[in-house]
């Protein structure tokens, strides 16, 4: 039933019926060619695409895209190969589905690998499809939506695939910070072809049915013995929880999608844009305390080391409690994610009491490093609410790198230059108390609750070390140890884990009970609106990577 399937030559064979010598045999031809475009794929393709849970290309694109907003382009490229009896199949389109259209009203750029065709592999039309659609996106400064589903580089073409996938691994780093590229992985996505997606701003994998990896299962055999699956070795599970190459795991490609438009709904356009504004802002009477935000002031436990929600901390400050979280699997022991602010995107960053006590480990800096980089690049100001008890110790730890790939976060911090909030809930303790938004680090505005203690350390461990002598002498006297630790401790608290000796110094700006905290971020972020804040010019800068 699929002309090219039995033309070999597809789309150029003219059935009689149809008189190419007249006006209306040419339009009669356009719309067979047009049919022809969308049957690209076999039936028997297709059915088996659907069987595994997946959707076609023009499918994907349907549900992605506003109703009818869709323009296609190069929808009649081919490819030219003649290497092992290609000339006999040239579908149009090439296996990719490339164009432009709107997303909630909003240009957007899209290329959808079609697996119904040649495995979606990529030859040199294919890619070139592809690198033609990121320069028009480049050039209009719109964002790109790339929808993986491939058999990798297509064999028959050899170098040539090659060449054209480092040509998108090119566009994709000078797009890099100037439009919002986000790929979704709904598919095989093996080998070099992963880089694309990695150098890439966001990347949705879907539950069961997406997969990346650089060497397959079988190949990891071959040269390590090991054995493992397809899923473990790369499903979205495995790079989400556990990699962190992928930013969400949709429980299907309805999901995937819905999460991809909304993450748009935060972002710019491009970075010369501000992201969209929605209705939110209210007058300064309005700007009250609610019952919601009144919830803060119970929030923190009277002990220090009782954990507590800070999911929930940041829903009240934000519209509608609504928070869209990045990573939500990765590194949970920080939160990273968006939201609004009087209608207006915040990127927020958060410590979770609940996870490794919100310590900062290597995966929690590099995930957090990456988001404050990703706001800063998309002039979104980054809301930090902080509650930290300091860096993760471990050897494991300290010979992975935490040297190098914490600095990225203190690097991210003080590199960026869109409005810094910062809202110290409860510890702050150490170097972490630097990395997490200082006013040292170039934050705007730094708010502290009353329970914050901003100290080199806690109680417990400070006075250990303070007092070790005299905790000796009141052994050796026989006196009651505890309770002169309790004394000691007590005193340590008053003097220095509290939140006024840094406000003292400015290093935070005030202190606020809890159930202000949203109006108080509120009127930052309004006075921030017009922050201009230039680095000195060089080529780049040198992030230990
Ligand atoms: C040409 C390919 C292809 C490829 C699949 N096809 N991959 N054609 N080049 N790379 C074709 C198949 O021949 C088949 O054609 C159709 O696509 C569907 O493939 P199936 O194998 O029937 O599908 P399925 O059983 O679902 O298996 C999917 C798959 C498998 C796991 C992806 O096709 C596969 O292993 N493909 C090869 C993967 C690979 O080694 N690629 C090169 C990797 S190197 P017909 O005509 O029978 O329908 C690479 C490097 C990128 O990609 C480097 C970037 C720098």
């Amino acid at each position: 039933s699929n002309p090219t399937d039995q033309q070999g030559i597809g789309g150029t064979d003219v059935p009689d019926d149809i008189d190419l010598s007249t006006t209306a045999g040419k339009l009669a031809d356009l719309k067979r060619r047009v049919s022809e475009v969308a049957n690209a794929g076999s039936e028997k393709a297709v059915e088996k695409q659907h069987a595994k849970g997946k959707k076609t290309a023009r499918e994907r694109i349907a549900m992605l895209l506003d109703e009818g907003s869709f323009v296609e382009l190069d929808k009649y490229a081919r490819h030219r190969s003649t290497n092992f009896g290609q000339e006999r199949k040239r579908p149009y389109g090439d296996g990719v589905v490339t164009g432009y259209g709107t997303v909630d009203g909003r240009q957007v750029a899209v290329f959808a690998q079609d697996f119904t065709v040649f495995g979606g592999s990529l030859g040199e039309v294919f890619g070139e499809k592809i690198t033609k659609v990121m320069d028009f996106a480049m050039k209009i400064g719109c964002p790109v939506i790339g929808l993986n589903d491939s058999g990798g580089a297509r064999i028959q073409e050899g170098v040539v695939a090659l060449g054209l996938y480092a040509e998108i691994f090119r566009r994709n780093v000078h797009a890099s910070g100037v439009i919002p590229q986000i790929s979704l992985v709904m598919g095989p996505c093996a080998g070099g072809a992963v880089y694309s997606p990695a150098l890439t701003d966001f990347t949705v994998m879907v539950d069961q049915t997406s997969h990346m990896f650089i060497t397959g299962p079988d190949v990891i055999k071959t040269v390590t013995g090991e054995d493992v699956g397809f899923e473990e070795l790369g499903g979205a599970r495995t790079h989400n929880s556990r990699s962190g190459v992928a930013h969400y795991m949709g429980s299907d490609e309805d999901d995937a999608i819905e999460y991809v438009k909304a993450l748009l709904s935060y972002l710019p356009s491009n970075n010369l844009e501000e992201p969209p504004v929605f209705d939110g802002e209210v007058s300064d009477d309005a700007l009250e305390v609610t019952d919601l935000d009144r919830e803060l002031d119970a929030i923190i436990p009277d002990s220090a080391n009782m954990p507590y929600d800070m999911q929930r901390v940041i829903q009240v400050v934000l519209d509608d409690e609504e928070f869209l979280e990045v990573q939500p699997l990765f590194a949970p022991n920080i939160v990273c994610g968006f939201g609004r602010v009087e209608g207006h995107s915040v990127g927020v960053v958060a410590n979770n009491p609940m996870q490794l006590a919100g310590t900062l480990d290597i995966d929690a800096s590099e995930k957090a490093a990456r988001f404050v980089r990703t706001c800063d690049a998309f002039n979104i100001p980054v809301l930090t609410f902080v509650d930290v008890p300091g860096f993760l110790p471990g050897t494991d730890q300290e010979w992975d790198g935490i040297i190098r790939r914490g600095a990225k976060l203190l690097y991210a911090y003080a590199e960026a230059t869109v409005p810094l909030v910062t809202v110290i809930t409860r510890k702050a303790y150490g170097g972490a108390y630097d990395v997490m938004g200082s006013k040292h680090l170039g934050a705007d505005i730094n708010l502290a609750w009353p329970t914050a203690q901003i100290a080199v350390m806690g109680a417990q461990g400070a006075v250990n070390i303070l007092y070790r002598k005299e905790i000796a002498q009141a052994q050796e006297r026989g006196e009651d140890v505890d309770a002169a630790r309790q004394r000691f401790i007590t005193e340590y608290e008053e003097a220095l884990a509290n939140p006024y000796v840094a406000a003292e110094r400015g290093y935070v700006d005030t202190v606020i009970t809890p159930s202000n905290t949203r109006m108080n971020v509120s009127r930052a972020l309004r006075a921030l609106r017009s922050k201009r804040e230039a680095l000195p010019p060089k080529k780049h800068g040198n992030i230990p990577l």
